[in-house]
């Protein structure tokens, strides 16, 4: 598979209802503030600064579409289980990523960031449930792997396995990436070109008929 030649900014939306048409491919990046997004989204299109980045979490707050290679959308969205916010904040934003994931007809597969270091968190196995409820196609891709020394990355991995698997039967795909050391990269873009070949005529074909 070729690498990403072309990535820049589309555009920042507030809600679904904002955001570009869906004629092309699209896929997101979601997970707990601070997880990784948006660095992750720089290192697979290869620019600094593309995703806005930033030590304290929170700083994505927006639907942000960038637009690959002409072909296909990668997004860029707000943590969830950000506490420095009001209550009332927190239900909206709750609702306007909700409703993107829910509504979104082009949307192709959610990826799930989960930070390799920490143990199975409630809020993130809750809301792999709720796709899964949804029937929203999800992977999930551990970041931060420079921060581990590989045999503590496959207790945790081999942990985090172990409680998806006291509920589920078995596990959806599943990325190491580190924002750093860009692993993962090659991985995750052939996923994504996989599956832009394989389902993007129709959701072209799709759109063009509505
Ligand atoms: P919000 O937009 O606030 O939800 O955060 P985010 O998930 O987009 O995280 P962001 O990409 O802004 O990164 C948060 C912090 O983690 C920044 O200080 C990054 O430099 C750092 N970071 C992200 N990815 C990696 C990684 O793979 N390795 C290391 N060591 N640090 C990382
Ligand atoms: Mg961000």
């Amino acid at each position: 598979m070729p690498p990403i030649y072309r990535a820049k900014f589309e555009k920042s939306s507030p809600d679904i209802t904002q955001c570009p048409t869906p004629s092309i491919p699209e896929f997101v990046f979601i997970g707990r503030s601070n997880v990784g997004k948006s660095s992750l989204i720089n290192m697979l299109c290869n620019i600094k600064g593309l995703a806005k980045t930033s030590g304290t979490p929170g700083k994505t707050q927006l639907i942000n579409h960038f637009l690959i290679d002409a072909n296909w959308y990668l997004v860029d969205l707000p943590g969830y289980g950000y506490a420095r916010t009001s209550k009332v904040n927190r239900a909206g934003f709750k609702k306007m990523i909700y409703d993107y994931l829910e509504k979104r007809e082009n949307l192709i597969n959610v990826f799930v960031l989960i930070d390799c270091r920490h143990d199975p968190q409630k809020i993130d196995l809750e809301f792999m449930e709720w796709l899964a409820s949804k029937q929203i196609p999800f992977s999930i891709v551990f970041t931060k792997l420079d921060k581990l020394t590989s045999s503590r990355l496959n207790k945790s991995l081999m942990k985090y396995s172990s409680v998806l698997l006291e509920k589920w039967e078995s596990l959806p795909p599943i990325f190491r990436s580190s924002a750093e050391s860009k692993t993962g990269k090659e991985e995750i873009t052939s996923y994504i070109q996989q599956l832009t070949a394989d389902l993007g005529d129709q959701i072209k074909e799709q759109y063009h008929n509505k």
